[in-house]
């Protein structure tokens, strides 16, 4: 059990404290968190908590008792009870200690030369935990998560309303603000539920307040304002763009400098990040998003909604048959796919016409070759215009089956470090919105109650 020590407390033999400086320690303010087997005391901690920082002293293990994980135990307890930056002094010499703060996510802060009689202490600091709760319903997924420090996901809700719009053919907007609004609550429960979390353990609220579909974004942004509100905890708007580009730190941190291709429903950008949250747009599309052009190119061919996935199952039993015009290939970093699609659903009409078959899997085939094909040749050359070593992947279309296989042969012929997400985070999810939010509160993008959603804006620094 741990608890903090009062003046009835015994401290063991031999401890660095006799009992009457423990006394004085407790009345000038100093906390004492013991641990205890039983009623018996075998690990303390003892520090001071000033305005924003908690201050470490020492730490004392009764010698019969080392080596069991106690004071360790006290460690994490003060880390998941304490809001505020902790400050600890460690012996240079004593590596074991100074790994075990490194586990516990201590950061090394500077050197207090001859702090040990001979020895230099390394004083080491720990931020307090960001432990954000993100809301996305930009489009038809109802997604909350939580998210810690911006890689460790505790816990996420992906509820989907395909099963609704696929009788639509394509996502209706009014009936997807519906769905979210009934049931933003009950993801936000049922999340917090499978993270074993209560709501006073989040620090911060995150939201996707754009682009996508206004009224389906106000359902996520509202009940984002509310919990802030209520909660007294900072509001953090994230681009959705950058949360699906984020979604690569759920894999492993970003390295930068580094390109990333976003390929979505609604968007196909090329974005060079110097480091977190500076991004540059190098190009995007001039017409349709590569997603949206698999959905429609799919439509033709009498597949559900969303196409992509149904293309992508069907180019896999096909051949690269059908002579299909190359998407613009020029020197920028822009993209259309306008003139592809077209071309298939001309070719498809023609062929109903002249009442010929169509072999749909070499169609499909034909289609995503090209796709596949122009989104490798221009993020090359993007990576070797900048001298870009590092690319991420991002986006819905991010799970099709050909381009991670693509991507994952060029980036291996030139040396490039490449990391796509798993298929969980490719199409809409909140999680990606929470790692996205740990950086955009670093570099101070919090926002108040005036916050509102945005149907289309370009992704930048500001
Ligand atoms: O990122 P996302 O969930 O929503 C937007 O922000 O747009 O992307 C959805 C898009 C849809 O167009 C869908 O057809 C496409 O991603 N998609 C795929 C695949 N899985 C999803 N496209 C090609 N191949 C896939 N396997
Ligand atoms: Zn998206």
């Amino acid at each position: 059990m741990i608890r903090e020590l009062n003046e009835q407390d015994i401290l063991f033999n031999n401890s660095l404290r006799t009992q009457d400086e423990f006394i004085n320690d407790l009345t000038l303010g100093y906390v004492y968190l013991g641990y205890f087997l039983e009623d018996q005391l075998v690990s303390f901690i003892n520090y001071i908590e000033l305005v924003d920082v908690i201050e470490d002293h020492f730490v004392f293990t009764d010698p019969e008792h080392r080596n069991k994980g106690y004071a360790l135990a006290l460690f994490k307890y003060l880390i998941n009870n304490s809001k505020k930056k902790i400050i600890i002094e460690v012996n240079t010499h004593n590596k074991a200690a100074i790994s075990l703060y490194e586990k516990l996510g201590f950061k090394n802060l500077n050197i207090r030369e001859k702090y040990y009689d001979d020895d230099d202490a390394l004083v080491m600091v720990k931020e307090p935990d960001v432990i954000v709760m993100a809301i996305e319903t930009s489009c038809d997924e109802t997604s909350v998560s939580i998210i810690k420090n911006g890689n460790e996901e505790l816990g996420t809700v992906v509820l989907s309303q395909m099963d609704i719009h696929k009788d639509y053919g394509g996502v209706v907007p009014e009936i997807a603000s519906r769905n979210h609004t009934e049931n933003i609550t009950l993801v936000i429960a049922e999340c917090l539920e499978r993270a074993n979390l209560k709501l006073n353990n989040i620090t911060d609220i995150a939201v996707a307040y754009g682009p996508g579909l206004i009224g389906a974004l106000l359902v996520g942004l509202q009940s984002a304002k509310t919990l802030s509100m209520v909660l007294n905890k900072p509001l953090i708007p994230v681009h959705h763009i950058a949360g699906h580009i984020y979604a690569n730190n759920l894999m492993s941190p970003m390295q930068f400098p580094l390109i990333a291709l976003v390929v979505s429903g609604g968007h196909t950008e090329l974005i060079l990040m110097t480091g977190h949250y500076q991004f540059k747009r190098l190009g995007s599309t001039l017409d349709d998003a590569v997603g949206e052009a698999y959905d429609k190119v799919a439509r033709v061919m009498h597949l559900p909604y969303p196409g992509g996935p149904q293309i992508d199952r069907l180019a896999k039993l096909g051949k690269n048959t059908y002579p299909l015009p190359t998407p613009l290939d020029d020197e920028t970093y822009n993209f259309s796919f306008s003139g592809l699609k077209s071309a298939v659903i001309n070719l498809s009409n023609t062929m109903k016409m002249k009442k010929e078959p169509i072999n749909i899997e070499n169609l499909a085939t034909s289609f995503q070759t090209r796709v596949v094909n122009i989104l490798v040749k221009k993020t090359l050359k993007a990576m070797q215009d900048y001298q870009v070593n590092n690319l991420v992947i991002a986006g819905g279309v991010a799970a099709n089956t050909a381009l991670r296989e693509a991507f994952t042969i060029a980036c291996k012929d030139h040396n490039y470090n490449l990391t796509i997400p798993s298929f969980k985070y490719c199409t809409d999810n909140a999680a990606m919105i929470g790692a996205a939010a740990f950086y955009a509160k670093m570099a101070g993008k919090t926002s108040d109650l005036l916050l509102n959603s945005v149907s289309s804006e370009e992704l930048t620094n500001m």
